[in-house]
C-alpha cells in the first residue's frame, strides 16, 4: 500500500527510537529511523493526529520535493514547481531554514534568498504581520529536501510552562524519559528535584490521556488546503480521550520554595496542580508515601556552570539515599558527566544517551 504524504518528525537527538514507538501507535506508516529525527508516512489524517497527540515530538515536517542541485538556478525552478498555494495564502510570511552539508551549495543566505524570490514570483506577497509559515530545506551531498513546517512554534511548547526556574528542561524530553521508563499512572512517581515541575506536569497529562497539544496554534490550519471537517474530527477525538481522575501517585518536591511556586503555577495552568503533590524538601530528607509498592524515581539534578552546587555530593547523597530506603524501586537518574555516574555509585541497567541544553548527556535506568 502506499501512503499519500511523507513526513518528518524533528526530535530532540536521542529520542529517535522512543518517537518510533510511538509513531506506531499513532498509526504512522513506513517509519523510518534518521539522526534527530524520524521519517514516516500517511495522511494527512496521520499528520493530525502525530502533532496533536505526540508528546516527545519537537515538530512535523511535511516532504514537498526531493531533488539535486548544483546551482541557486535549479533551486529556483525547483521550488517554482511546488503547488503553494495549497500551504500559502497569497498574504503570508515566511520564515526559511538551510541547512547545508558536502554540497556544491553552501551560502544559507543566498539559498534562503533564492527560496523567498521564487515563491513571490509564484504570486505570494510575503509580508503577512499575522501568518508565519515555515519552510526547511536540507542539502546533503547536492541532494536537497525541501519540506514545509506542519507544526508552527515547536510542539514542547505546550502552553502551561510560562516560568521555568533553573535550567528547565523540554517537555518533550521529560515526557520521552517517562516512555523510556514506561511509567504508567498503577506506579508511584517520584521528582525530588522537581525544578519548574516538568516531569510531574507531563506524568500527569499522559495519565489523564490529555493530548498534548489541544491548545496548540498548528501551523497548518492556516493552510488554504486544509480540510476543516477531517482535522475536526481529530481534535474532538483527542478531546474525548481525555479521561477525568481525582489523584494520582505523583509527588513532586525540590529544596527551593520559589521552584515549589513555579511548579505549583505551571501545574494549575496545565489543570493537574489537584492530581498531585508538590512540596518543599530536600532530597535528603525523602521519604516513601504511604502506598507500599516500590514505584519510579525521577531525578535531574543541578549541574555545569549555570548552577552553583556540590554536584558530586549532591549525586553521592543520592546514591546512598537509594541504597538505604529505595532499593527495590527504579530511578531514572540524568548524567551530565562520567563523574556524576561515579559519584551516584550504583549499577546502571541501562543508558539513554540525548542531547539537552546543547549538551549530550546519559539518562541512566537504576
Ligand atoms: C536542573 S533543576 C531541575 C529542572 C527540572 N527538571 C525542570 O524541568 O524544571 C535541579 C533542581 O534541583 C533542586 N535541588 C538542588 N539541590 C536539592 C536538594 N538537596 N534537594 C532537593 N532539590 C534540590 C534545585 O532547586 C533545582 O530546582
Amino acid at each position: 500500500m502506499s501512503y499519500p504524504y511523507r513526513f518528518y518528525a524533528v526530535v530532540i537527538p536521542g529520542l529517535e527510537d522512543i518517537a518510533m514507538k510511538e509513531l506506531e501507535q499513532l498509526s504512522a506508516h513506513e517509519i523510518q529511523k534518521d539522526n534527530g529525527g524520524v521519517h514516516f508516512s500517511g495522511t494527512m489524517d496521520t499528520m493530525f493526529r502525530v502533532n496533536i497527540r505526540s508528546r516527545c515530538i519537537t515538530r512535523v515536517l511535511l516532504r514537498l520535493k526531493r531533488f539535486t542541485a548544483m546551482s541557486l538556478n535549479d533551486i529556483r525552478e525547483k521550488t517554482q514547481q511546488v503547488e503553494w498555494a495549497r500551504f500559502l495564502n497569497a498574504n503570508v510570511s515566511l520564515r526559511v531554514h538551510v541547512s547545508c552539508h558536502a554540497s556544491k551549495l553552501m551560502h544559507t543566505a543566498k539559498i534562503e534568498a533564492e527560496i523567498c524570490e521564487a515563491i513571490k514570483k509564484s504570486g505570494f506577497s510575503l509580508n503577512s504581520e499575522d501568518n508565519t509559515q515555515q519552510v526547511f530545506i536540507r542539502i546533503e551531498n547536492n541532494r536537497c529536501l525541501l519540506s514545509i513546517d506542519t507544526s508552527g512554534e515547536r510542539l514542547d511548547r505546550r502552553g502551561y510552562r510560562l516560568e521555568g526556574g533553573k535550567a528547565p528542561l523540554r517537555e518533550t524530553l521529560a515526557a520521552g524519559v517517562l516512555q523510556w521508563m514506561e511509567w504508567t499512572q498503577a506506579e508511584t512517581l517520584m521528582v525530588p528535584m522537581c525544578g519548574s515541575g516538568t516531569f510531574a506536569i507531563e506524568a500527569a497529562i499522559a495519565a489523564t490521556h490529555q493530548a498534548p497539544g489541544l491548545n496548540h496554534a498548528f501551523a497548518f490550519l492556516a493552510w488554504p488546503q486544509l480540510k476543516q471537517k477531517a482535522w475536526e474530527r481529530v481534535l474532538k477525538r483527542a478531546r474525548t480521550m481525555v479521561k477525568n481522575i481525582d489523584s494520582l501517585p505523583v509527588y513532586a518536591s525540590d529544596i527551593n520554595q520559589d521552584a515549589i511556586e513555579v511548579t505549583k503555577r505551571n501545574a494549575q495552568r496545565a489543570n493537574v496542580e489537584k492530581l498531585m503533590s508538590i512540596e518543599q524538601k530536600d532530597v535528603k530528607e525523602l521519604s516513601k508515601p504511604e502506598r507500599d509498592e516500590p514505584g519510579l524515581i525521577v531525578c535531574n539534578p543541578p549541574y555545569g556552570q549555570r548552577i552553583d552546587t556540590n554536584v558530586r555530593g549532591l549525586y553521592a547523597a543520592l546514591g546512598k539515599l537509594y541504597q538505604r530506603d529505595y532499593r527495590d524501586w527504579r530511578m531514572a537518574v540524568f548524567s551530565p558527566e562520567r563523574a556524576c555516574e561515579q559519584a551516584l555509585g550504583l549499577p546502571v541497567k541501562r543508558r539513554l544517551k540525548v542531547k539537552h541544553g546543547g549538551q549530550w548527556m546519559y539518562i541512566l535506568h537504576i
